[in-house]
C-alpha cells in the first residue's frame, strides 16, 4: 500500500536545481516555482536544466529526476510513516481448488504504529493507512508499518464489563482486509502476528490461529505473508 503515507504533511519545495537553473532565487520567481519544469519543457530549456537519464548529474539531489514529467502536482518530501517497515505478502486462492484467483480487489485498513486508527487521531491525515489495491493473479505485496495493538473504549459497555470481570481491553496487532473478486464471496477479516502478546487473550475474541501470520525479520525488513481462501458463489 502503499497503505502508509502521510500526504497531507509534505511540504512542497521552491529550492529545487531548475529554479536556480534560470538565475532566480526561488523568491525571486514570477511564477510559482512547481511551474519551473514546465517552464523549462515548454522553452527547451529541459536538457540542460535536467540531463538525460545515465548522464552525469541524472540524479538530482533529494531524488529529483525530472520535473517536466512529474509536473506541479507532484510533491516531494513526503515522511516516512513512523514505525517498524513491513512487507506484506498476500496470496488470494480459491479456496476447494486452491487454484490463484485472478482478479482480486484488496480493501485494507489498519491501525498506526502506536494503535490509533486515523479517524481516531486529529493529525493524521485522512484515509492515512488505509488502501485500495488490485491483486493479479492471486498475490500482491503491500509496504506500510506494523500496527500497534490498541485498547476498546473502556467507558463503553463491554469495556466497562471488561473491567467488572478483571480482563483487559486490549486487541492485538492486525491489519483489516476486506477482499471482493466476480465470482466469489467477498471477504473481510482481521490478520494478526505471532508472537503477539495479546493474541491469546483478544479483548473481542476475534483472533483465531488460522488468521495468524509470521512475522520474520529479513535484514531489517520485517515480512508477513498470509493466503486468503475465497469461496466461489454459489
Ligand atoms: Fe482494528
Amino acid at each position: 500500500m502503499t497503505a502508509h503515507g502521510r500526504v497531507a504533511d509534505a511540504q512542497p519545495r521552491s529550492d529545487l536545481p531548475v529554479v536556480h537553473a534560470f538565475g532566480h532565487q526561488p523568491e525571486d520567481l514570477p511564477f510559482p516555482a512547481g511551474e519551473a519544469g514546465q517552464l523549462a519543457g515548454a522553452f527547451g530549456l529541459l536538457p540542460r536544466a535536467f540531463p538525460a537519464p545515465g548522464q552525469e548529474g541524472a540524479q538530482l539531489p533529494g531524488g529529483h529526476e525530472d520535473l517536466a514529467l512529474g509536473g506541479p502536482p507532484y510533491r516531494v518530501g513526503r515522511p516516512d510513516e513512523v514505525g517498524d517497515p513491513l512487507v506484506f505478502r498476500g496470496r488470494i486462492l480459491d479456496g476447494p481448488s486452491g487454484r490463484p484467483v485472478p482478479t482480486a480487489l484488496v480493501d485494507l485498513w489498519q491501525a498506526d504504529a502506536v494503535g490509533n486508527y486515523d479517524i481516531q487521531d486529529p493529525g493524521a491525515p485522512a484515509f492515512n493507512l488505509r488502501g485500495r489495491l488490485t491483486a493479479r493473479d492471486g498475490t500482491f505485496e503491500l509496504r506500510t508499518v506494523v500496527p500497534g495493538a490498541y485498547e476498546i473504549p473502556k467507558n463503553g459497555a463491554v469495556g466497562r464489563l471488561l473491567k467488572q470481570i478483571g480482563r483487559h481491553a486490549f486487541r492485538p496487532r492486525h491489519i483489516h482486509f476486506k477482499i471482493s473478486a466476480d465470482g466469489w464471496q467477498p471477504l473481510t477479516t482481521q490478520i494478526y502476528f505471532a508472537g503477539d502478546q495479546w493474541i491469546e487473550s483478544d479483548s473481542i475474541g476475534a483472533a483465531k490461529p488460522g488468521l495468524v501470520a509470521p512475522l520474520n525479520d529479513r535484514e531489517g525488513v520485517l515480512v508477513s505473508e498470509y493466503t486468503f481462501r475465497l469461496t466461489p458463489r454459489k
